[in-house]
């Protein structure tokens, strides 16, 4: 507990990404991961096969971009730093570990920007979904897009946000939730190069005794494009939800890489 205080008032992050509750997340999640690295670990190391495999597809090797990188864990990065003449990763926020990480290459730039476009406005109760424009990435001249565990994810802080301080509607926010998620795809398709989507599929809750008790899309039932990969990620094994220690939650996480050289897609 003490070392989580004293992280978020050590770590450098925007007033937004502490204001609306990315570092708290951030935090919270670094440690689940200190807890949790058995059942982590084999997602990890498929994120970064999975990422790999994109590479693969690629003609050209300038500049890849890498959006949701958070803690790094998921990401190849000395390969990527080798393989790429320059590399930036994509978050709201991130950790000193992962600083330090990104430091020991000359050609990895860690940008702390909002990829869905709209926060400013979130913030001020605004629900209206906009392009992204991240300083320095130019969408025609990237080889590689990776969206990281971040799609699904996009909606969840904005939205509660609006509910809880300006009464968003629940159909409004199933619509602005929807619309997140739309417009990510969206962005992704302004890359040039190969586009790389690792994110949530499906999220199954289990008792002890193998029963399925909830099922849900991660989605908010956006179609995500058909995946070529996928496994089953632990992301929360029994004893560690706070709500209910006798479930736990694994999440199918997919993975769609477009184009191939085949041209599929
Ligand atoms: C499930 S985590 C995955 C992060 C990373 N790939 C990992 O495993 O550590 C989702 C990440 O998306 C980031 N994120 C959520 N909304 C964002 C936004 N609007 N702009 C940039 N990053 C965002 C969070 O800060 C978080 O690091």
């Amino acid at each position: 507990m003490l070392k989580e205080f004293v992280q978020f008032y050590t770590t450098p992050s925007s007033r937004l990404a502490r204001k609306m509750g990315f570092l708290h997340e951030a935090i919270a999640m670094s440690a689940r991961h200190q807890r949790c690295q058995q059942s982590w670990q084999p997602h990890f190391e498929q994120c970064q096969a999975a990422i790999r495999q994109a590479v693969a597809e690629c003609t050209s090797f300038r500049h890849i971009v890498v959006l949701g990188a958070g803690s790094l864990n998921d990401i190849p990065l000395s390969f990527l730093s080798q393989t790429f003449a320059s590399v930036t990763l994509v978050d709201m926020v991130f950790l000193k570990p992962a600083r330090r990480q990104a430091a020991e290459y000359d050609n990895v730039t860690l940008l702390e920007a909002d990829v869905s476009g709209c926060l400013a406005k979130v913030e001020q109760g605004g629900s209206v979904v906009e392009p992204p424009s991240l300083p320095g990435i130019e969408p025609e001249k990237v080889d590689c897009v990776v969206s990281l565990n971040l799609a699904t994810q996009l909606p969840l802080i904005p939205v509660r946000w609006l509910m809880d301080r300006f009464g968003l509607s629940e159909a409004k926010a199933d619509a602005f939730g929807k619309a997140l998620i739309q417009a990510h795809l969206a962005y992704l398709n302004r890359f040039g190069g190969v586009k790389c989507l690792i994110a949530d599929r499906e999220m199954r809750e289990y008792d002890r005794s193998g029963r399925l008790t909830d099922q849900l899309d991660p989605a908010w039932d956006v179609p995500l494009p058909a995946y070529e990969l996928a496994w089953d990620w632990e992301v929360i094994p029994f004893g560690e939800s706070s709500e209910n220690a006798e479930l736990c939650q694994k999440n199918r996480v997919g993975v769609s890489i477009w184009p191939s050289r085949e041209g599929a897609v």
